[in-house]
């Protein structure tokens, strides 16, 4: 629990936030041991995110042009993916734990105030990353979880939905069908293999967007369903700060998507942060912390193969103050969205390995 001059200073930073004073126009960057100033005026809106993210990369752009601050333009972005039933690993339609239950989780983080909030193993509330926002602005704690944090959006006028769709139901079911074969559930004796669920989970995927708006100002969100058929209660990388999230406003933003347990492990979007505060690029500041994860994955039974290297994949996406940007992961082939102010494009992630 916060104590009482925490949360005053929390007031006093909403205070700040309210009066509308964000930091002076020069900003501190440091690189290597020679820190130099990046003027904030000729930083240009730019907006990155996560393959599936097109479409919020086009809405925040356009939020942040009209003067919306890279925190409101970035959640108006993701909440358009939230709501889609076509993306299965977000917000409405997520693909569910291994009861059947949609379980979402989120974070938000905003640079000016250095604050940020989230929610984890979130039920029947299809857009977590505005309760995740709530929990920032209006209480005193940084994350909620479970039935608490049901309570807390229901208490501010979230209304409690079905999350499952009937394409993530079937896909739920194909799977609990298919596990065992020593077990009372069959599967249907003529398998339809119209869709497999593990290309689905392929073509789609945990939603990260992070944004440098037209007064310099960085903020980022992330948000998931997580894990298919994962453990009731799981919680994974993206409502965790420092894990799926993490920015700094004299520095940059960084979030991340893939397999979030590696990422906790690691603290992966606070080691991007902290590898741009050392003066690298982001595309490097996300190699680095990918080879971080590469190499202790190698402590982690399973999870390599013959060679060493990760069987899973891994992906951060990293902005800068002065609107350099970048993805990488652990493997070839990925891409990432970014809008930098001229083009809204996906473009080619940087990786450590091809298969
Ligand atoms: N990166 C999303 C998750 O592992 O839940």
């Amino acid at each position: 629990m916060k104590g009482d001059n925490e949360v005053a200073q929390k007031i006093d930073r909403r205070t700040f936030i309210k009066s509308g004073v964000g930091l002076s126009a020069a900003s501190l960057i440091s690189k290597g041991s020679q820190p130099f100033y990046q003027n904030a005026e000729n930083s240009r809106p730019v907006v990155i995110a996560s393959a599936n993210g097109l479409r919020a990369t086009e809405k925040a752009m356009k939020m942040m042009r009209q003067g919306k601050d890279s925190l409101d333009s970035v959640i108006a972005g993701v909440n358009i993916i939230e709501s889609d039933p076509e993306d299965i690993t977000v917000g409405y339609g997520g693909l569910p734990n291994e009861e059947g239950v949609v379980e979402l989780d989120s974070s938000v983080m905003h640079g000016p105030s250095h604050n940020a909030g989230a929610v984890a193993s979130l039920r029947h509330i299809k857009n977590p990353s505005k309760v995740a926002r709530l929990v920032m602005e209006r209480t005193a704690h940084a994350l909620l979880v479970g039935e608490g944090a049901l309570k807390f959006a229901l208490s501010h006028g979230f209304k409690k939905e079905n999350l499952l769709t009937e394409k993530s139901r079937k896909i739920w079911l194909k799977k609990k069908e298919s596990l065992s074969d020593k077990d009372f559930w069959y599967p249907p004796p003529v398998e339809i293999k119209k869709s497999d669920p593990h290309a689905l989970l392929e073509s789609h995927g945990t939603i990260n967007c992070c944004a440098l708006d037209v007064q310099g100002q960085l903020a980022g969100v992330t948000t998931t369903s997580g894990f298919f058929y994962k453990i009731p209660g799981r919680v994974g990388d993206s409502p965790l700060i420092g894990a799926g999230l993490y920015v700094d406003n004299n520095v940059g933003a960084a979030g991340s998507t893939g397999f979030g347990e590696a990422n906790i492990l690691t603290c992966g979007s606070y080691s991007v942060v902290e590898f741009m505060r050392q003066g690298h690029g982001p595309e490097q500041a996300c190699l680095k912390s990918l080879k971080r994860v590469a190499n202790k994955a190698r402590l982690w039974p399973g999870y390599k193969d013959e060679k060493g290297r990760p069987i899973f994949d891994l992906n951060f996406y990293a902005v800068n103050k002065r609107g350099e940007f970048a993805g990488a992961s652990l493997w070839k082939g990925k891409h990432f969205a970014a809008h930098d102010g001229q083009k809204n494009r996906l473009r080619e992630c940087a990786y450590l390995y091809e298969k």
